[in-house]
């Protein structure tokens, strides 16, 4: 049987010229669409998909593997800037088959109108576009969001993401970002889920069935995306895309663990990388996109390069010039090209001339169309162009309640030396300083492209809601003049004009709450830092008022982790606060007065100085792990310490928790039971998140000397115990041999169950 959306292009066929019965039988379509029928199965869509290859002219088909960035006001008059008059040439053609960039349900419609109702066979576009933690309505970012280890509140930040973005016309977001990473000084790690494989995985995994929701079909669901295949993370120094250069245990046991997650998890798309793995660029990287994602681990949806990271293989030095990076990128397996213009220029002569097998494009264009008729475009081209419903939903009600509710979890705190924190209700005389205290912008954190400046709930409107006895004042900003997406930032400030009136406000207050950290550009793509420290004179802020008053209350707002040892030293409540998003200032004032009490646990080690970095928990022994000859001969630094400054896992609450009754049941080797028992001896309600970790002691290619396999997060309320268990199967005992096979090697382990990666009860057992 038809779809009403197939019968509408088999009558346009056969009556080309009649533009009015075409309208006339396209609104008959669209009043007949259903939104939200169950996805059709998936051998179904095969043979549609194989009868609409069969139509396709290679023009077409190779149209179907590009993506432009969106060209012009698609509802204006005519195409305007750059080459916008070629793109919408070649759209009238069948010449373009996704979108990035185009925002809202007219402009969406309007393009996809052109698609379907002017093109030859009338194929829908797929609309993409950048939705990392919210599109209006903005969660924390997806770094601080992992501090949370709540997968159910991770998965509805997502959910929220996608029912905003696709009532703006979009139906597939470049996210989630699952690259591992260990360096602060890289820019995005605030886009990722931080430095561990297995907690990287689950969060990813619960991104992408937020976005994708239970039915693609449905019109408030989008593709997810897992990226960037592979090891962007690993850019060196922490330079932005810079060169990569990792071992194949590193590939297998650390890079690759949560994009296999993601396709298990049934991820419709995966994008490549701008960076090279073992000399070939990911775009081109033929064993990593054909061998193993499309082989190995039999994924089905299709790969999306990196903006322009198809031509970008010439500057690698891989390709001479476009048309042999057109020939790379295809051979490799980069089904959609993004801004390169190497397939809309290269790829139909390339077939031509016998260069590449149209069984290529056949197999690329084959997976597109797949993942358009799963998300059922074909059926309804239009249902993501509800303008009435992007009226109602933007910015929704509820929407805000579960930004609220996300940024409380993601809430890290570090430091509460003599129960400074939480504040009392009737707290008198609070100084509140800092640049960021009165912002509303920054605090939306980097990557938020439909978001609009000045909607974060600053923290000062959120302390409004507990208290009316404090006074502020700024002291310093954090970066002199505007600030953007797209530009270098200003120079930080140096400006010390303010620091006056806060040192004197400072003086007359009972508690100071020092708002200080990164603006929300200071992280994220291509921005990269040397030092990871407060930008500007926020450290001089910092001590200046220290001198004065040494209650002080330090609210960090950041996308990374930053070096802070005095800090850690000096200052007796240290809240790590990231960039919550929408709701931030709200959160933030309901931490500091306890009317929630935190719960995040680092994601990410926090070194004590940039010349750490990387660093991360999961590291390997070395053959000179300790000081055993009380000399100089062992691997350490000799101007710091090698632990960091709060390590992976970390993180307090307001209450306490005790562990107790480790036990360990090795009866099974194929389920190890271990557990424990956990108590809240500190009087008030609170969440912890129990981490298990192992150590295969002995194994045939060195294993970390401690790696996350296990966690749960629940509430205790005050005095409550709970017994926690974790299971350990092959799963979580065996690792990657350098041959990228799994495999489980018996022998002795180690375990640690504990609050974090550094505190906890020990044990072992051997495994049969
Ligand atoms: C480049 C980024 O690396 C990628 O993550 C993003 O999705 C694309 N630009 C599109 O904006």
């Amino acid at each position: 049987m038809h779809s009403g959306y197939q019968v509408l292009l088999i009558f346009r066929h056969m009556k080309r010229s009649n533009f009015l019965i075409t309208l006339l039988t396209g609104a008959l379509v669209l009043s007949s669409c259903v939104s939200n029928k169950p996805a059709e199965r998936a051998d179904e869509i095969d043979k549609k998909v194989n009868a609409l290859l069969a139509q396709m002219t290679i023009e077409e088909k190779v149209g179907q593997m590009v993506q432009y960035n969106g060209f012009y006001d698609a509802t204006g008059p005519a195409p305007s800037e750059g080459n916008a008059q070629e793109k919408y040439d070649n759209l009238k053609k069948g010449g373009v088959g996704s979108f990035l960039n185009v925002r809202g349900a007219k402009q969406v419609r309007a393009l996809q109108k052109i698609a379907v109702e002017e093109t030859r066979l009338g194929i829908p576009l797929i609309f993409g576009l950048d939705v990392i933690h919210g599109h209006k309505t903005l969660s924390p970012i997806p770094l601080a969001e992992s501090a949370s280890w709540d997968m159910q509140a991770i998965k509805k930040s997502a959910r929220v993401a996608a029912i905003e973005a696709s009532a703006i016309g979009i139906n597939w977001t470049f996210a989630p970002m699952v690259d591992i990473y260990r360096d602060a000084r890289w820019g995005r790690v605030m886009e990722g889920a931080g430095e561990d494989p297995y907690l990287g995985a689950k969060i990813g995994v619960a991104r992408i069935k937020g976005f994708q929701g239970d039915d693609l079909s449905a019109h408030n669901t989008i593709a997810a995306c897992a990226k960037h295949f592979a090891g962007y993370g690993f850019v060196e120094a922490g330079k932005e895309y810079n060169t990569v250069d990792f071992g194949t245990s590193t590939l297998y046991n650390i890079v690759l663990p949560p994009f296999k997650a993601a396709v298990d998890a049934d991820v419709k798309t995966v994008m490549n990388a701008f960076n090279i793995v073992n000399g070939v660029p990911s775009t081109g990287n033929k064993f990593l996109q054909r061998d193993i994602l499309k082989g190995k681990w039999g994924f089905k949806g299709y790969v999306i390069s990196d903006w322009a990271s198809g031509a970008e293989m010439v500057n690698h030095g891989f390709a001479a010039d476009l048309k042999e990076a057109s020939l790379h990128a295809a051979e490799a397996g980069c089904d959609m090209d993004m801004e390169s213009y190497t397939y809309v220029n290269h790829l139909v002569d390339l077939v031509e001339e016998g260069k590449v097998n149209v069984s290529i494009v056949d197999e690329a264009v084959g997976r597109i169309l797949r993942v358009k008729y799963e998300l059922g475009l074909f059926d309804d081209p239009y249902k993501y162009c509800d303008e009435a419903r992007e009226k109602e939903l933007l910015y929704h009600d509820d929407h805000q309640a579960a930004a609220l509710d996300m940024a409380h979890k993601s809430v890290v705190l570090l430091k509460n030396e003599g129960g400074i924190l939480p504040l009392a209700k009737d707290q008198k005389k609070i100084a509140v300083i800092g640049a960021l205290a009165d912002d509303k912008t920054s605090m939306l954190g980097s990557w938020r492209i439909g978001s609009d400046d000045g909607t974060a709930v600053s923290v000062l409107e959120g302390l409004n809601k507990h208290t009316a006895n404090y006074t502020y004042a700024k002291g310093a900003d954090v970066v002199a003049g505007d600030v953007n997406f797209v530009f270098h930032l200003n120079e930080n400030t140096t400006d010390k004009s303010g620091f006056k009136e806060a040192i004197q406000l400072a003086k007359k207050s009972e508690v100071v709450v020092m708002v200080l950290g990164e603006h929300g550009f200071h992280s994220g793509e291509a921005r990269s830092r040397t030092k990871i420290d407060l930008p500007g004179v926020q450290q001089q802020l910092l001590e200046e008022v220290y001198k004065v008053n040494q209650n002080i209350v330090l609210v960090l707002t950041n996308g990374r982790p930053l070096a802070l040892p005095w800090a850690a030293d000096n200052i007796p409540a240290i809240v790590e606060t990231w960039q919550l998003g929408t709701q931030s200032g709200n959160a933030i004032a309901d931490v500091l007065f306890g009317a929630y009490n935190p719960s995040g646990k680092l994601p990410m080690s926090f070194p004590r100085s940039v010349g750490q970095c990387p660093i991360y928990y999961n590291k390997f022994s070395t053959g000179r792990p300790v000081n055993a000859e009380k000399n100089v001969f062992w691997s350490h630094y000799t101007d710091e310490e090698n632990d960091p400054l709060y390590a992976f896992g970390y993180g307090l609450s307001y209450t306490t928790f005790e562990y107790a009754d480790l036990k360990i049941d090795d009866a099974n080797p194929k389920a190890i039971k271990v557990s424990v028992k956990v108590t809240n001896t500190g009087g008030v309600s609170g969440e912890e998140v129990t981490q298990l970790y192992i150590r295969d002691k002995a194994a045939s290619v060195v294993r970390p000397i401690k790696e996350l396999k296990g966690f749960e997060k629940y509430t205790l309320a005050a005095n409550e115990s709970k017994e926690v268990t974790f299971t350990l199967t092959d799963a979580e005992l065996g690792f990657y041999d350098n041959q990228g096979n799994f495999i489980v090697e018996p022998g002795m382990f180690d375990v640690m169950v504990g609050t974090s990666s550094v505190k906890g009860l020990s044990g072992s057992f051997e495994l049969k």
